[in-house]
């Protein structure tokens, strides 16, 4: 017996938080019943029915992508405003697959997608410290004094510092007066990285995602382009 958010997410549906919000929305039934209160640990031969479709274990075998993400484009499965989505880059995949957290619509660079709940979980829960690695144009020159705020930790809503990070100045463009950052955070707050540059005065120009943990967007891989994860990457996330 598991918990409906966790047998939903191991059918390949969706991550297990977003289970949650589906069960508490009402939009969940397990054998005909609608359940809503999070927590009942049903068994996986019980019917689930989500939007009244039945679940069912076809396609549901667990694939893991990466994505070059381009800007201009949203991370979520859809979108209010019809813009377009990281799923439409994505061809001849039968399984319902999800991108792993978020990128904005103005940022490019390395996203995962999978319809494994568990494997969403290890990326993205901060107790796991998965570093990710943003390369960021930055208007203005970084000081060393900069450099450091962001390293040790930086208030980017009242009440709200960031754990330490690393901040190296890869080089500092005099025509555009722009500076080149490689950033690494371990926490994913919404509009993390856009945040921090904010609080030490500056602005981000443009922001990519070259690294999630030990895995690095090799440039082979165009804005656009996807393939499947190597089985030993895959394996050393879930260890
Ligand atoms: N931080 C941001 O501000 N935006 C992203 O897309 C990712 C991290």
């Amino acid at each position: 017996m598991e918990r409906l958010q966790k047998v939903i997410a191991a059918k390949g549906y969706c991550s297990r938080r977003k289970a949650e919000e589906l069960i508490t929305q009402g939009r969940v039934k397990v054998n005909n019943v609608v359940v809503k209160t999070l927590g009942i640990k049903f068994d996986k031969y019980d019917q689930i029915q989500i939007d009244n479709k039945i679940l069912t274990d076809e396609n549901s075998s667990k694939v893991y992508l990466m994505l070059n993400k381009p800007r201009n484009c949203v991370s979520t499965m859809r979108d209010p405003q019809h813009r377009k989505t990281v799923l439409s880059y994505i061809k001849g995949v039968p399984q319902r697959i999800y991108p792993v957290g978020r990128l904005d619509y103005d940022t490019s660079g390395l996203l995962l997608l999978t319809n494994d709940g568990e494997f969403t979980n290890i990326i993205t829960h901060p107790s796991h410290i998965i570093n990710k690695t943003y390369h960021v144009l930055v208007s203005g020159y970084l000081t060393k004094q900069k450099l450091q705020q962001l390293a040790s930790g930086i208030e980017i809503e009242p009440g709200i510092i960031t754990s330490q990070s690393q901040a190296k100045l890869v080089k500092y463009e005099e025509i555009k007066d722009a500076s080149i950052l490689l950033l690494t955070i371990h926490e994913g707050r919404k509009h993390q990285v856009k945040k921090m540059i904010k609080a030490i005065g500056h602005e981000v120009i443009k922001l990519k995602r070259v690294a999630i943990g030990f895995l690095q967007l090799n440039e082979a891989l165009k804005p656009g382009e996807w393939r499947y994860l190597k089985f030993k990457d895959i394996k050393r996330f879930l260890k």
